[in-house]
């Protein structure tokens, strides 16, 4: 009885599948790429092409590499190889010289040559998909990684002549612009921030589309749009992608911007005002910050990025706590401190959630007499005894093996560019000074608001004043012995609330009473290198020091309801402020 039902409707999917796509199959399309000096981002970005879901056999490249310094066209011509016999067809250009441009100052001069031979590769492409008949182009930079596999069917989706989707980046940079000026420069407007958070969600018609975008060459108006000559009447500024605009503009052509998916990132280029230049690690922190957001970069099946060196950035040790059920946090911070060349030690975190009240006291600990959450008002959870625990057998173990300088990270770090960079200046200048430190504070939150002592001769370093958290810090072995002499264990108060008190900066004068040697040197970089990476109710924030049950009651559940101290701190101090009030929108 079953058999003739499944033969009526397998006809009826057929031909469902034939409506939907035509008769030739889904549309035809040609992806450009045109890569320089990009070996560090290519095996990511065409790892991203690899897994875009949609059929090859409709889909041709074009790829074009030259004046390269560093190994792209070596990347790029075994990608090429290897998946030639993949797509429908594959148009390939490389030139192995010259290196660079003759008027080049350096690798972010752009002279003229420079754009306009950027110009004429993008119209070849164009040429190249008109004379196929192809259906679609979409051009892509080599920076740019579509993590979102359906991102062709999407913006294919919104029927529009010229649609790009919109790419996360490190900062307020992306591939569009909301406004343009008279002279055709970039002008700010009003809605580029709204758009580029997402709190204004859409596709969104905008004067400039540039990096990764799709263009429907079935559509009438396409037929004008050029990226090379400039039109006639072109008078603006000689930029490839000022000049495209124009373009659009004279073939009365409306670009769009998507945001309602995410669909990817483009790496925001070295600007001249920061400190550190380096479009390598730039991409570095685009891939920390895109496994932040829970979407990190796959490599290509056929080209590989290459091996790191990891280290210990001159540290006897680095720690990692991490609670042994929470896999996906030690993946994330083993594979951010590997792309940063750091290695670490895992150390299971002591889990207080799997503690009654009886283990609890039965590894001598017991509450500092009269704490309490001043946020709260309860006393130590769970959580919170796990949590010090942790830090303490660290301690121990700093002591034990005699080690003169250590590292401490907790999971949920979110990390600063040039991370390792920075760490490694910062104790060269510290023992430059000669300076006498227990423990420095990487990222912490600041609790009071009065400005504090900056240190002579170590640039980026301040004396700590009261201060929470213990996301990351830096320890000497005599800062590790002081904690320990300090005998916290049978008076124990949240870790976070116990190194103030060791320093002397807490304000509570009971519970510093039962700490008599109160000289723990604690410093603090400013501005901080990390941060966390969610704050109390954000969708994705989970603690586990603060929802947990009672030290000693194992029936009184506890939640965050109240604790300020895992807000988002909105201070100068937090590196969260570059985010949201970027300079470098372009
Ligand atoms: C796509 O847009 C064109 C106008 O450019 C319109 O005529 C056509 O009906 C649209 N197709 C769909 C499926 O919405
Ligand atoms: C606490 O857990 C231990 C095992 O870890 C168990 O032996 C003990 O009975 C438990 N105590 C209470 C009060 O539940
Ligand atoms: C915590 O706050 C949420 C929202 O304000 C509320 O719904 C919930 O009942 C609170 N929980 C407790 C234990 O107070």
């Amino acid at each position: 009885m079953a058999r003739p039902a499944v033969l009526l409707l397998l006809p009826g999917l057929v031909l469902l599948a034939v409506v939907q796509s035509g008769p030739e199959g889904p549309p035809s399309l040609v992806i450009a790429l045109i890569a320089r000096n990009a070996a560090h981002s290519l095996p990511y970005s065409l790892g991203a092409l690899e897994r875009l879901h949609y059929p090859r056999d409709r889909i041709s490249l074009w790829c074009a590499t030259d004046h390269n310094e560093d190994e792209t066209l070596d990347v790029l011509q075994d990608w090429v190889e290897a998946v030639h016999p993949l797509y429908h067809s594959l148009q390939w250009k490389a030139d192995v010289a010259p290196r660079w441009y003759p008027q080049e100052t350096g690798p972010k001069d752009w002279p003229k040559e420079r754009y306009e031979h950027v110009m004429k590769l993008r119209q070849e492409a164009l040429t190249y998909a008109r004379e196929k008949q192809a259906h679609y182009i979409m051009y892509v930079d080599a920076d740019n990684v579509l993590t979102n596999e359906h991102t062709l069917r999407l913006l294919m989706a919104e029927n529009k002549t010229l649609v790009a989707p919109m790419l996360d980046s490190q900062t307020g940079f992306s591939n569009f612009w909301c406004g343009i000026t008279p002279q055709g420069f970039y002008r700010r407007t009003p809605d580029y921030y709204p758009t580029r958070n997402r709190q204004r969600s859409g596709c969104f018609p905008v004067p400039m589309v540039h990096s990764t975008f799709l263009i429907d060459l079935q559509k009438e108006e396409s037929h004008g749009l050029a990226f090379y000559p400039p039109h006639p009447k072109y008078t603006w500024t000689f930029d490839d992608i000022i000049v495209f605009a124009y373009s659009c503009l004279a073939a009365g052509v409306q670009g769009y911007v998507c945001n309602t998916h995410r669909y990817g990132y483009v790496n925001v280029p070295a600007l001249p005002h920061q400190e550190i230049e380096d479009d390598e690690l730039n991409f570095v922190h685009l891939m920390l910050e895109a496994m932040v957001d829970g979407t990190p970069f796959r490599s290509s099946q056929f080209v590989y990025p290459q091996p790191k060196n990891p280290d210990k950035m001159g540290f006897d040790e680095i720690f990692l706590i991490n609670l042994r059920r929470r896999s996906e946090r030690r993946e994330r911070m083993l594979r951010s401190l590997y792309e940063q060349e750091i290695t670490c030690r895992i150390i299971d975190a002591i889990d207080g959630g799997a503690m009654n009240s009886s283990d609890i006291k039965r590894l001598g600990v017991n509450l500092l007499p009269g704490y309490y959450d001043p946020f709260s008002g309860r006393t130590l959870t769970k959580g919170e005894v796990g949590c010090f625990l942790s830090h303490f057998q660290i301690w121990k173990e700093i002591t034990e093996r005699q080690l003169d300088t250590a590292v401490v990270f907790e999971d949920d770090v979110r990390f600063q560019p040039f991370f390792k960079r920075k760490i490694i200046r910062l104790m060269n200048d510290i023992r430059s000074a000669g300076l006498d430190w227990d423990l420095i504070y990487i990222g912490r939150k600041q609790v009071t608001m009065d400005p504090e002592q900056p240190v002579k001769n170590v640039q980026h370093l301040v004396v700590a004043d009261y201060s929470y958290w213990t996301l990351c810090y830096i320890i000497s072995l005599q800062g590790a012995q002081k904690l320990l002499n300090a005998e916290p264990l049978s008076k124990m108060l949240p870790v976070d609330e116990f190194l103030p008190i060791m320093s002397d900066t807490h304000p509570n004068k009971e519970y510093k009473q039962h700490f008599v040697n109160r000289n723990l040197r604690v410093f603090s970089v400013h501005p901080l290198l990390v941060s966390p990476t969610h704050y109390t109710g954000e969708p994705s924030w989970q603690s586990d020091t603060e929802t947990s049950t009672l030290w000693d009651n194992d029936n009184v559940r506890t939640d965050w309801n109240g604790s300020q101290k895992t807000l988002k701190d909105t201070r100068g101090d937090s590196p969260y402020v570059l985010h949201s009030a970027s300079h470098d929108e372009l």
